[in-house]
């Protein structure tokens, strides 16, 4: 609100040092023709007079004539000028009102607005507010990272009191000073709303709470202890019926998104989680698009990674992109998991550029490994075909149309949505899991002064403290959160 202010003080300020010039100007040229004028009429008069007396002239009869047409035309913009400058004043009037109403419709709004922070601030029991119910890192004891990225980092954490006390979870913290130089407030808002709209939606990273001091934006999430598929695609190959698994319970993840107007765009082997039972938890909507009921689903931003970007999405062309982006990257992905990690589109063992990349994703067809079964590779390439009109779930029964091909042929769709469907296999309990007597917690750390968290967090950031950090209140006002199931225990 107050750059838009301060836009439309300059834009004011501008038209009247425009219209001020130009009065001078007309003013300039008024007197400038006056005195030019002046002897030209008396050289006329006196030609008329020499006329009049007999006097033959000194010229031709056509330089009065010249005179007189020179003259009129001299009026005539002389005439116009006068009207323009009229015509910006009463439009410059105008602008004038119009920022005169703005602005009083602007400290209106601000006033509700400080009137609604305070009465959110002392009832203090809403789920939104700029600090969430008290909840804070100090409540949190930091275990480990379990992930660093240019998103920020992920800590695995515990719980330190109530109803939830000891409790892992996994925390994302992410930089207010990082999202503010690259423009990115409304990728951190967005993914916020998103986990709100999907909690308690199978295989879709549930959120518990969301907080923010000054400089940071804090997102503690269920931990899935069974960590990504792409590291665990290294670890060990898939067969095609456990790869059908994931596959399988991702496309549900993706209908659930789709069905409330959410484009995920950034699908990929480390956004895959494996829960507590070794499902699958489709995570990280930080460049999530959320779509209002009344648009359309159409996008334009470019985004994602790019050995699973869409080929419409890297081409960018005004007719934006929809919702099967992400049924090509998931056709990325079902190849990578059923060859050991292994992309269509690049070759692991030599090395390539961006642009050679780009070029195989929209002109090349995709390299499908040869020992995969029919049906397998049938249902990548009808992923991977270039039209998204024309690819599997670009159509209008979208998630449906993949549900009905081949490979999952005899998936138990209900069963599988109620994980009555065993994953491939469970993750083994660990050390922290099963208590704090565990070697990493006898001396747990906690988020003020923790040398872990400081290394993690502070490398891209400016190091201001806190108190003197740029107010961010109002960008992310609204973003703190306590889940329902915390209020009601
Ligand atoms: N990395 C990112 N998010 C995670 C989560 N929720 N659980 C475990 N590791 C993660």
């Amino acid at each position: 609100m107050e750059s838009k202010k301060r836009t439309e003080w300059r834009y004011a300020w501008l038209c009247r040092g425009l219209l001020s010039m130009l009065t001078a100007w007309v003013l300039v040229l008024e007197v400038k023709i006056k005195l030019w004028i002046a002897p030209s009429r008396q050289e006329t008069s006196n030609l008329k007079n020499a006329q009049a007396a007999g006097v033959p002239s000194s010229g031709p009869a056509e330089v009065a004539q010249e005179i007189q047409e020179l003259e009129d035309k001299l009026w005539e913009k002389i005439n116009c000028a006068k009207r323009i400058k009229d015509r910006l004043i009463s439009q410059f009037m105008q602008l004038d009102a119009d920022i005169q109403a703005n602005d009083k419709i602007i400290s209106e709004l601000m006033k509700k607005l400080n009137a609604l922070k305070h009465e959110e601030a002392e009832d203090g029991v809403g789920n939104i507010s700029t600090r969430a119910d008290g909840v804070d890192t100090a409540q949190f004891n930091v275990l480990r990272i379990l992930g660093v990225g240019g998103f920020g980092t992920v800590f695995l954490v515990r719980k330190k009191g109530g109803a939830d006390a000891g409790r892992l979870y996994a925390m994302k913290v992410l930089e207010k000073s990082s999202i503010i130089r690259n423009d990115t407030p409304t990728h951190a808002l967005t993914e916020r709303l998103v986990l709100e709209a999907v909690r308690n939606l199978p295989f879709l990273a549930t959120i518990h709470y969301a907080f923010q001091t000054d400089t940071k934006l804090y997102l503690v999430l269920d931990y899935a202890r069974g960590g990504n598929l792409r590291t665990k695609s290294y670890e060990r190959s898939f067969t095609e019926d456990e790869a059908r698994i994931y596959i399988s319970e991702t496309i549900l993840a993706l209908e659930y998104l789709h069905k409330r107007g959410i484009m995920h765009r950034d699908v990929k082997l480390e956004n895959i989680l494996l829960d507590s039972d070794g499902h699958a938890v489709l995570s990280d909507f930080g460049v999530s698009k959320m779509f209002l009921p009344c648009e359309q689903h159409q996008a334009h931003s470019y985004c994602g990674t790019l050995g699973y970007m869409a080929p419409e999405l890297i081409e960018s062309s005004d007719a934006g992109y929809d919702m099967a982006v992400d049924w090509w990257s998931l056709g990325i992905v079902t190849h990578e998991l059923l060859t050991g990690g292994e992309s269509p589109f690049e070759t692991r063992s030599v090395s390539q550029t961006r642009k050679e990349i780009i070029h195989r994703i929209i002109e090349d067809e995709p390299c499908i490994q040869n020992d995969l079964s029919v049906h397998a590779k049938d249902f990548i390439s009808k992923l991977l075909v270039k039209d998204p009109r024309k690819r599997l779930g670009g159509g209008e029964d979208g998630a449906e149309e993949l549900k009905r091909h081949p490979f999952l042929n005899g998936m138990n769709w209900s069963d599988l949505e109620q994980k009555k469907i065993s994953a491939p296999f469970a993750p083994q309990e660990t050390n922290e899991s099963q208590g704090s007597n565990s070697v990493e917690e006898s001396s747990p750390i906690s988020f003020a002064g923790s040398p872990i968290f400081s290394a993690a967090t502070q490398t891209t950031l400016t190091n201001l403290p806190d108190s003197q950090f740029p107010n961010c209140d109002d960008i992310f006002w609204g973003y703190s959160y306590v889940s329902p199931s915390v209020h009601c225990s």
